[in-house]
Parts: C-alpha cells; sequence; structure tokens
C-alpha cells in the first residue's frame, strides 16, 4: 500500500469489479478520462481484462480509497516502460465518485503517481494522454509540473465532432526541483511528516 495525504493506493481485488462495473460505464466518466464513452463493458468482460491485468507485470494499477473511512473514490495506473532506453511512468487516473471532482484529489493523486515513479521507482521521465475537451484533467496535471507537448491531431470522435489528442511529460530533475513545493500545497501541514519518511535528499 502507498499512502499519500488523505489517499490510500492499494491493489486493485477481483471485489472490486462490482464497483468498476458501475465506473467503466459511466459515459461522462468514460468520454473525458478515454474519448470513448461508449465503450460499455459487462461482468464477463470485466473479469477478462482483469486477468490480463494480474498477468501484466509493467503496469502497477491501483484503487484510491480515503484513508479515513476506507471509501473507494477512483483509480490510478502507472506503466512503466522503457522506450528508447529511458526509463518512463505513464500514468492515468480517474475519480470514479463524480461529486468529488474539482476537490483537489486530482492533484494529489497526481503528486502520488510521480512520488511512486521519481522517489520510489527510479523513472527517468513521466508522461500522460488527454483529449482536448478535458479541460479539468490538463489543469490539474500542469499543475503538478507536467509540460504539454505533442499533439496527435483530431485522434478521437466524441459527440458528433474529432478532436485532438495532447501528451504532456515531466523529467525527473523538473519534478525533484518542484517537489518541496507541490508536497506542501498537496499535503498541507503533512508534508514535513511524509518528508520525514521518504525524503532521503536533504531539502528533499
Ligand atoms: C481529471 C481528474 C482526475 C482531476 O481531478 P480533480 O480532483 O477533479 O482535479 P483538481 O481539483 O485537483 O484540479 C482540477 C483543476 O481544474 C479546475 N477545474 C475544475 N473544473 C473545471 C472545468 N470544468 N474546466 C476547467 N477547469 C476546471 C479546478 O479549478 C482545478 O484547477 P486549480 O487547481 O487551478 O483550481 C478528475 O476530474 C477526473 O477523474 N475526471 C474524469 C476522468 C479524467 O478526466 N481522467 C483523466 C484523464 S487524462
Amino acid at each position: 500500500m502507498f499512502e499519500f495525504g488523505k489517499l490510500r493506493f492499494r491493489p486493485i481485488e477481483r471485489e472490486d469489479l462490482k464497483l468498476l462495473h458501475e465506473w467503466e460505464n459511466d459515459f461522462e466518466l468514460i468520454m473525458y478520462s478515454r474519448s470513448k464513452p461508449m465503450n460499455f463493458v459487462n461482468t464477463a468482460q470485466l473479469e477478462k481484462q482483469y486477468d490480463e491485468w494480474v498477468k501484466d507485470e509493467k503496469e502497477l494499477r491501483f484503487m484510491v480509497e480515503l484513508i479515513d473511512s476506507e471509501d473507494p473514490i477512483g483509480i490510478a495506473r502507472l506503466r512503466r516502460e522503457e522506450w528508447g532506453n529511458v526509463k518512463t511512468a505513464d500514468v492515468g487516473t480517474y475519480i470514479g465518485k463524480k461529486e468529488l471532482w474539482g476537490k483537489g484529489f486530482g492533484r494529489q493523486i497526481i503528486v502520488a503517481l510521480l512520488e511512486m515513479s521519481f522517489n520510489q521507482l527510479n523513472m527517468e521521465r513521466s508522461e500522460a494522454w488527454s483529449v482536448e475537451y478535458n479541460h479539468r484533467a490538463h489543469k490539474a496535471l500542469e499543475a503538478c509540473g507536467f509540460k504539454r507537448g505533442g499533439v496527435v491531431r483530431q485522434a478521437a470522435f466524441v459527440n458528433g465532432r474529432k478532436w485532438d489528442g495532447y501528451h504532456f511529460d515531466i523529467l525527473r530533475e523538473e519534478y525533484l526541483n518542484t517537489r518541496r513545493g507541490l508536497l506542501k500545497q498537496t499535503l498541507g501541514d503533512k508534508a514535513e511528516e511524509y518528508a520525514e519518511k521518504h525524503c532521503t535528499i536533504k531539502g528533499y
């Protein structure tokens, strides 16, 4: 388990599939997270996907829950890639509890994924993809230090038109340079406690 602020990142268990069935079939949630809102999945398809995840050692998949109540609020993923001999963490998340959008949890999840990437898994860079209309995600990613780089033109067809896909990335040294501020912003007065447990670099 990985704990960050109010959030715990734990493995996704087979028992979680019932909740995933609800989230993965939510038109609006999937429209933002994967730009293919009609991608409905039934229980048997989800179980088949789950069996594939279990075998996939490159990808870490987490249920994100509130530590206090143990209520799951969403999922997060981190895929270890080494294209071009540079260790890269491809990260993604969605908050399935839509009433919690826009309350800062997304930023907390993204910084937690960066902590895992750079402070635990020794990655050199991290990247994320998002669709043109997902302004909330772009703001959250940029607030955590991701920079928008490439644009894949007309990559998604949703709600009657084509949209571009945006690629975001952040390098290890860029993250380390802003880490202190990001931990303070996302953890508040718990930043020092976290730093004591997880930061071996002086001044982190
Ligand atoms: C994207 C997501 C993870 C972000 O998490 P979140 O908790 O909602 O985001 P945060 O509250 O941390 O930050 C959102 C930022 O967007 C801003 N925002 C909120 N609603 C917005 C909107 N409709 N348009 C533009 N910006 C918006 C907020 O003010 C905040 O910016 P600020 O920190 O400068 O104030 C979450 O909204 C989500 O799960 N969305 C659906 C799935 C998805 O898009 N997944 C990501 C795919 S790349």
